[in-house]
């Protein structure tokens, strides 16, 4: 019973993403997407006059609530297995999706990057990545409503619900926090990393990825042991001192009111230590979140 009604979810949300990330819908082509509303209380409409931009899904945040609650509690073992589920936080470049790469290996949790995301549907020039090109190239936050319905629709998929899942970049505003509690989603640790400011800059202009392995450098603090690694790393377009001090602002406008949601269950670490120190500290912070649990 409770894996149909996943799947009717999982069904009814494939539906939804294709809606919004199918190349096949053209920017300059006349795009008729029907309303319709679900039993999990959502409801798609794309406006045909006004295009992409207006692309709304609506969510009766009630129904679906109410309905992911269900599925949650219905799907979450009762035993100390319980999957995790983390929320990784803090300013651009101050170490989160470094961190990430180590608590996936060391817990087995699903990684879920809204930046990684984000890059990825505007690289498949999908609808939602066409909308978040120019925010993102200008170091600004993609709207709450785009973002929101992506991560929504992927915490609710089967590998989340059974291997538990860890947040990078999101929620990255308080819309975005009261969302996520609105759907009945919570997560066991919030962790937040902390980096001055004057650091950021320097890690972010440096940075380098491994388009193979998604695996993070750093030229000066982390680089590639071999030339032929070094040969094929990518930079980030919105890895400029120019951008970061947008995408600094940005963060600072919103970090407390989101910080705000975690009380309970933030951990505050200093991000500022070799990746190793870093790494230790964030391991003591899951196992005392997991024992408060
Ligand atoms: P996103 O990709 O999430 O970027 P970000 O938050 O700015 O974070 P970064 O990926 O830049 O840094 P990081 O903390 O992961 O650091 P890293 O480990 O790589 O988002 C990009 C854009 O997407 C946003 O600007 C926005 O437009 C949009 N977006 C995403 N989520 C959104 C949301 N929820 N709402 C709205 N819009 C959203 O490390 C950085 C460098 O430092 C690396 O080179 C690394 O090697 C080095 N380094 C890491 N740790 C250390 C250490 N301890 N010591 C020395 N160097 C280190």
């Amino acid at each position: 019973m409770i894996a149909l009604k996943l799947l009717q979810l999982s069904l009814f949300i494939t539906t939804v993403h294709s809606a919004f990330f199918s190349n096949s819908i053209s920017g300059s082509a006349r795009v008729v997407v029907p309303k319709f509303e679900n039993s999990f209380g959502i409801t798609s409409h794309m406006n045909e006059k006004k295009q992409l931009r207006e692309t709304e899904l609506f969510f009766n945040m009630d129904k679906l609530s109410h309905k992911l609650s269900q599925l949650h509690q219905s799907a979450s073992p009762e035993s100390d297995e319980k999957p995790y589920r983390i929320i990784i936080a803090g300013a651009p470049a101050s170490g989160k999706g470094t961190q990430c790469e180590l608590i996936k290996n060391n817990y087995g949790v699903v990684h879920l990057s809204t930046g990684d995301m984000l890059r990825a549907a505007v690289a498949d020039e999908t609808e939602v990545g066409k909308i978040a090109q120019e925010y993102m190239n200008s170091g600004k936050l993609v709207p709450d409503d785009v973002i929101i319905g992506v991560v929504a629709e992927r915490l609710n998929q089967p590998d989340c619900l059974e291997k538990g899942w860890l947040l990078d970049g999101f929620p990255r505003t308080r819309a975005q926090a009261d969302a996520l509690a609105s759907t009945g989603v919570s997560a066991d640790c919030f962790l937040f990393l902390d980096v001055p400011d004057e650091l950021l800059v320097e890690r972010v202009v440096g940075r380098r990825t491994d388009p193979e392995t998604g695996k993070i450098y750093h030229m000066k603090f982390s680089p590639p042991d071999s030339e032929e690694v070094n040969a094929r790393l990518i930079q980030r377009t919105d890895d400029t001192e120019e951008k970061v001090k947008v995408r600094l602002q940005q963060f600072h406008d919103n970090v407390d009111s989101v910080k705000g949601c975690y009380g309970d269950i933030m951990v505050e670490l200093d991000g500022n230590m070799a990746v190793t120190s870093v790494a230790d500290k964030v391991k003591d912070a899951l196992e005392k979140c997991r024992a408060a649990v």
